[in-house]
Formats: C-alpha cells, sequence, structure tokens
C-alpha cells in the first residue's frame, strides 16, 4: 500500500541530489514528508548542489534538527509508514547497526527496527570494508532494504538527471509509490 507518511533523512555522503530529488517528488504526490538534515549533509549540500539546506528543507512539510530527541519522530508511538536515509553514510549506517541512537536521523531509525516499520537505507561509498558489508548484513538481517546508490545503465541514460531519476526511481519502488522516472526494462531492445 502506498504510504502517506514518510520520513527522510539525508547524511553526509556524496549524492545529497538523491535525497533533494525524492523529496520533490514526494512533495508533487503530496505525500506528507518528516524531514532531517544531518550537519556534515549540510555542507555537502553547500558543496555538491551549490544551494543551501534551507531551500532542500522547503520541499518537506516537517523539518526537525538533528539534536532535536524529543521530536514527535523520536518515538514509536508516532506513526509513521516507513523512513529513507537518501543518502545514507556509513557513520550512519553503522550506528544504525550497533543501536547506537545519539542523534535523531539515528533514533528514528532504531524506532523503525523495534517497531518493525520500513527501514530503506541508500549507502554511497566505494570500495567498502568488511565492517561496512558485516554493518550491511546486519541491517539487512533485521529486514532493512540496502538499496546501495548504484545506477544502472539499461535503460540508456542520457545525463545526470535520468541517473538521479533511476535511483530514486527505484527508492520509490522500495516504497511501493507509483513512478514513471525510468522506462522499465521489457526484454524487448535485446
Ligand atoms: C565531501 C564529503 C563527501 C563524503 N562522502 C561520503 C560518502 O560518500 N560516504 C560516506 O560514508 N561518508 C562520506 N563522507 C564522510 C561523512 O560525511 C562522515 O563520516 C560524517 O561523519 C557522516 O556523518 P552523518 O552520517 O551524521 O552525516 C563524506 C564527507 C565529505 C566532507
Amino acid at each position: 500500500m502506498q504510504p502517506t507518511r514518510l520520513i527522510i533523512a539525508i547524511t553526509g555522503a556524496s549524492g545529497v541530489v538523491y535525497g533533494k530529488h525524492l523529496l520533490e517528488v514526494l512533495q508533487k504526490k503530496k505525500i506528507e514528508t518528516h524531514l532531517i538534515v544531518s550537519k556534515t549533509a549540510e555542507k555537502i549540500i553547500a558543496h555538491e548542489l551549490e544551494i543551501a539546506r534551507s531551500d532542500i528543507e522547503k520541499l518537506a512539510d516537517h523539518v526537525y534538527s538533528v539534536d532535536d530527541l524529543i521530536a514527535p519522530i523520536a518515538s514509536g508511538s508516532f506513526k509513521t509508514d516507513a523512513m529513507i536515509i537518501i543518502p545514507c553514510s556509513m557513520k550512519t549506517l553503522a550506528g544504525i547497526a550497533h543501536g547506537y541512537a545519539e542523534n535523531l536521523i539515528l533514533r528514528a531509525a532504531d524506532v523503525m527496527l523495534k517497531e518493525k516499520r520500513k527501514l530503506i537505507l541508500v549507502p554511497r561509498e566505494t570500495p567498502l570494508s568488511v565492517i561496512h558489508l558485516q554493518n550491511m548484513l546486519e541491517l539487512a538481517k533485521q529486514g532493512v532494504t540496502i538499496l546501495p546508490a548504484m545506477p544502472a545503465y539499461y535503460h540508456k541514460p542520457n545525463n545526470i538527471k535520468d541517473i538521479v531519476d533511476y535511483v530514486v526511481g527505484k527508492a520509490l519502488d522500495c516504497l511501493e509509490i507509483d513512478h514513471e522516472l525510468f522506462e522499465r526494462w521489457s526484454g524487448k531492445s535485446l
């Protein structure tokens, strides 16, 4: 069933454009969004997108400070359908894997795990260490979707927008939200 209320977190990994574009799509679809942007993500937004954190926050319905541990989304009693961290740094991924809920992103993800709600992580790092891989395996065993920011090329992207659309489209697929961001493989092209 399509979600109506989502938590979106943007952390300090390369590829903050994915988080921005996901918010743009969700805003158009009128899906309620609760956004947290980490402190390093704010710096990467300035560097990679040359915009302010507030430009991204305008795309969300509700915005929280990463230090706000008394926000509604810090509690399991506040109903949400799913959470996605896009992009997800290895630091945040490690914190979730080990229950180290020291900021609002980590706490909200911890709530998703304890309440058995949908949690999707879009990690971006390369190469991956054994620690990174072990943390991802642990989370996958807990039912977390690990959706690496790995574009495909079978839909023949022409530009960066097509590549971003593909990764965001895959995230929307995991969230069970209909979209037409990329052409699906039909098997007719070969
Ligand atoms: C320009 C820049 C790019 C970075 N890219 C990545 C990345 O792709 N993946 C990653 O795991 N960490 C990356 N980092 C390191 C994280 O930002 C760092 O570990 C930080 O503590 C993450 O904190 P956060 O998860 O609270 O945002 C990057 C840092 C900078 C400054």
